[in-house]
C-alpha cells in the first residue's frame, strides 16, 4: 500500500522544484530606501544599520547609477535635515530648494529613467519628531495633513514620479490628490503607506535620520495616536479601503514580516498594487544574527523576501535590495 500521492515526487531535485516554483524574485520587486544628507562626499555608516548608508548629493548619484546596473530601477528617497532647520510646522519640508527636492533632481539627472518617489512626513522636519504639528500633547491631523500636501506638491514639482506618504493623518491623500490635479501634477501616483502600525522596529531608522520622538514634556513618547495598534486586523481593511477612494495607486502594509497576514488579506480584498515595506528593525536584526554566526545571512535574507512577495506583497521596499539582486544575479 504506497501512499496516494508522493508529493516529494515534485522535490526530488533542484531542477523539479524550480520547475514547479510558485514564486520567483526579481529585481523588478524592489524599491529601494535611501537616506540623503548635506555635504559632499558623505558616506555614513547607520550604526544600527550595518553596510547601510547616508549619502550626500554627489555620491548619490552614484549609488543610484550602481542600483541601476545592477536592474534595481526604483527609489524611495529620505532626507536627513539639521537640527537648525527643523522646527514645529516642518517649514523646511516646503523648501523648494531643501535637500529632499534636490536629491529628486540628483536622480533624475543621474539615472532620467530610474523611478523616484518620495517619503512625505514631517518627523524629519519635526523639532518634536512626530509626523505632524503638535499643539497641547496632541498631533493635530488637519493642519498638518494641509503641509503634507504642500509638501507633495514640492516633491512632485522637482520630478518625484510617486509621492509616499508615510504619516497616517487622516484624510492626507484626498489633500495630497486634490492639491497635485489643481496644480496640473495628474500623472503623479501615490504610494500610501495606508497600513501602517506602530511598531518598534522603526528604530533604527529614527537613528539613520534622527527623528525619532524627543523626550519632553507634553510631547507624546511615542505615535499610538496616529499609527495603528498592531493588535488590529480589521481596522487594516478600513484604513486601505479609506486610501484607495482618496486616491492612492498603490497601497503599503508595514512593517513586513510581522505583518503577513495583513498583506494577504489586503492583497485579497483589494485590487491595487500592494507594496509591504521590511522595515530597519527587521534589517538590523538579521545583520545582528549573522554577524554572531547564529543565521545564514543569504539563505534567511532570501526566505523572508519570498514569504513577502508570497503573501501578496506586489512591491518590497527592503535594505535588502541590493544584496538579493546581486545574489540572485
Ligand atoms: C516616518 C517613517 C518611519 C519609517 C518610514 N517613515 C518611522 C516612523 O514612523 O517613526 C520607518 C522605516 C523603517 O523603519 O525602515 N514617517
Amino acid at each position: 500500500m504506497f501512499p496516494l500521492r508522493r508529493n516529494r515526487r515534485l522535490r526530488t531535485n533542484e531542477a523539479i522544484r524550480s520547475m514547479v516554483r510558485e514564486t520567483i524574485i526579481h529585481p523588478n520587486d524592489f524599491l529601494v530606501p535611501l537616506f540623503v544628507v548635506e555635504g559632499k562626499g558623505v558616506k555614513d555608516e547607520i550604526p544600527s544599520m550595518p553596510n547601510y548608508f547616508r549619502y550626500s548629493l554627489d555620491l548619490l548619484e552614484q549609488e543610484v547609477k550602481e542600483l541601476w546596473s545592477l536592474g534595481l530601477k526604483s527609489v524611495l528617497l529620505f532626507a536627513k535635515v539639521p537640527d537648525h532647520l527643523k522646527d514645529n510646522k516642518g517649514t523646511e519640508a516646503l523648501n523648494p530648494n531643501g535637500l529632499m527636492q534636490r536629491a529628486v533632481k540628483t536622480v533624475k539627472n543621474a539615472c532620467p529613467d530610474m523611478l523616484v518617489m518620495t517619503d512625505v512626513a514631517l518627523d524629519p522636519y519635526s523639532s518634536y519628531g512626530h509626523d505632524g504639528i503638535v499643539k497641547n500633547g496632541i498631533i493635530l491631523n488637519d493642519e498638518s495633513s494641509h503641509v503634507l500636501a504642500e509638501m507633495a506638491l514640492t516633491h512632485a514639482q522637482a520630478g518625484a514620479d510617486f509621492v509616499a506618504p508615510s504619516d497616517m493623518n487622516d484624510g492626507r491623500i484626498l489633500e495630497i490628490r486634490e492639491l497635485l490635479e489643481n496644480e496640473g501634477f495628474i500623472n503623479t501616483g501615490i504610494m500610501s503607506y495606508s497600513a501602517k502600525y506602530a511598531s518598534a522596529f522603526y528604530g533604527p531608522f529614527r537613528d539613520a535620520l534622527d527623528s525619532a520622538p524627543v523626550d519632553m514634556v507634553n510631547i507624546p513618547k511615542d505615535k499610538k495616536t496616529y499609527q495603528m495598534d498592531y493588535a488590529n486586523r480589521i481596522e487594516a481593511i478600513r484604513e486601505t479601503e479609506m486610501d484607495i477612494n482618496e486616491g492612492a495607486d498603490i497601497v503599503m502594509v508595514k512593517p513586513g514580516l510581522c505583518y503577513l497576514d495583513i498583506v494577504r488579506e489586503i492583497k485579497n480584498t483589494f485590487d491595487v498594487p500592494v507594496a509591504v515595506y521590511q522595515v530597519s528593525g527587521e534589517y538590523a536584526m538579521l545583520k545582528a544574527a549573522a554577524e554572531k554566526g547564529w543565521l545564514d545571512h543569504d539563505a534567511v535574507m532570501m526566505e523572508q523576501v519570498t514569504a513577502i512577495k508570497r503573501a501578496g506583497g506586489d512591491i518590497i521596499a527592503s535594505y535588502f535590495a541590493k544584496d538579493v539582486v546581486k545574489l540572485i544575479s
